[in-house]
């Protein structure tokens, strides 16, 4: 048998820590140019008709109706005799579809009031891999594909929502251009100077990097040294987000897996937050205690003068596996304490989700022909109902403001 080899410890200095870096950062960079062209950017596919029945909530006979009539844009030809659209091509039926039915303008949202800004919702849970950037990824995607504006913004250091978009945090986005350069304390850049346009029609990105960590170091010396001189740390997300609120219907906020300054500020800024949770025993432990924490500092905000109030909180559960007898009872433990503030869909654990994110895609992006249909399918059903029912929360609450316009602004 052979012996393991002691070599002992020998010394390390944070110089070849720094090397090791260096080298990783390299071989990364070498390894997406093999698999990306070097400037590549993210494109998408095209989408069935079916699909695009689904997506716009009319038949397949109608859309094979508007194209035989030259009404809209024309269908592409798809292998095995099928038919497909862009997403930027639904969109303009989108817009057929809402003139025929006699809206004037490009359609709103419905129930949207045209007063009522954005709606911010925060994704956030300090468990690390609890399922928050898949969620709002997908939840981004969804709603685009369903007419919203969205525009979704990365507040993760690891900036993994990011590279699910194709932006490669070390090197595509630079300096500034992150939420922090128009958060940080010292000349900060509008906010418009950190939106990306992507891929995806209606969807628009806030890319991170670990330059956003800096906001953590910082605002301890702000409190120090600035005061009440200007927006303090809490609001500065949602002060920032301001002149932007009535050019999208929501925004989607990843927040990182830690309740530091960032992710306060980003509560304070939502109306709406979802906690995404994975039903095992650890996790429920950990997330009392964000919970637990999460209500504490929003307390101290709201002392401040803070208008924390929110139109939604709820729960997701994510990688729910129903057959699992501990997760079950965990899920049925957790609908049992908070009630309805449990989304009665749950994220249902797929390899579909797990090898689309492998290959940085989502579901909708990989479609049903790069997959298991049978797999595709059930998880594409899983992933509808969710936010499915995030979409009705969402047009609930306009629809109660628009039924109590004078109450929303008292
Ligand atoms: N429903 C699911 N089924 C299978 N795998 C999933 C599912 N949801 C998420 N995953 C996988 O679990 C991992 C963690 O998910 P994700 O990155 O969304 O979590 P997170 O909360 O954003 O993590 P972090 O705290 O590091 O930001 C990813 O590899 C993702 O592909
Ligand atoms: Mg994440």
């Amino acid at each position: 048998m052979t012996q393991p080899v002691n070599r002992g410890a020998s010394p390390v200095g944070y110089d070849t820590i720094a090397h090791d870096a260096e080298a990783l950062s390299a071989q990364i960079a070498r390894l997406r140019a093999q698999i990306f062209e070097p400037d590549a950017t993210k494109a998408l596919r095209l989408f069935t008709s079916t699909e695009a029945a689904k997506l716009l909530g009319v038949t397949d006979s109608y859309l094979r109706h508007l194209a035989r009539a030259g009404e809209g844009p024309e269908p592409q030809r798809l292998s095995g005799n099928r038919h497909g659209y862009s997403l930027e091509e639904i969109e303009a039926l989108r817009v057929l579809l809402a003139k025929k039915g006699g809206a004037k303008a490009r359609v709103i949202v419905p129930n949207r009031p045209a007063h009522e800004p954005a709606q911010i919702i925060a994704v956030a849970n300090f468990k690390g891999g609890s399922g928050k950037t898949t969620t709002t990824a997908h939840l981004a995607q969804h709603l685009a594909m369903r007419g919203f504006r969205v525009l979704a913004v990365d507040l993760d250091p690891q900036a993994s929502l990011s590279s699910l978009f194709g932006y490669q945090p070390e090197t595509d986005v630079s300096a500034g251009e992150t939420l922090y350069g128009a958060i940080r304390y010292d000349d900060p850049r509008p906010i418009e100077a950190v939106i990306r346009s992507t891929y995806f029609t209606n969807l628009d990105l806030v890319p991170g990097n670990l330059e956003l960590h800096e906001f953590e170091h910082e605002t301890p010396r702000a409190l120090l040294e600035r005061g009440a001189r200007e927006a303090p740390f809490y609001a500065r997300i949602a002060t920032t987000l301001h002149p932007v609120a009535d050019r999208y219907d929501v925004i989607l906020i990843d927040c990182p897996p830690q309740l530091g300054f960032l992710t306060l500020g980003a509560l304070c800024a939502a109306s709406g937050v979802l906690v995404t949770v994975h039903p095992q025993m650890l996790d429920i432990a950990s997330m009392s205690q964000f919970l637990v924490m999460m209500a504490d500092l929003m307390e101290v905000v709201r002392r401040a003068g803070a208008d924390v109030s929110l139109d939604f909180f709820r729960y997701v559960l994510t990688r729910f596996e129903p057959k699992d007898g501990p997760q079950a009872q965990v899920a049925g433990f957790l609908r049992s304490l908070f009630g309805e503030r449990v989304l009665v869909n749950a994220m249902l654990k797929s390899t579909a989700l797990a090898d689309a994110g492998l290959s940085k895609q989502t579901l909708y992006e990989v479609g049903r022909e790069g997959m298991n249909r049978g797999t595709y399918d059930r998880a594409l059903e899983s992933l509808d109902a969710v936010n499915g029912e995030i979409e009705a929360l969402i047009r609930a609450v306009w629809a109660q403001r628009a039924a109590a316009p004078a109450e929303a602004a008292a």
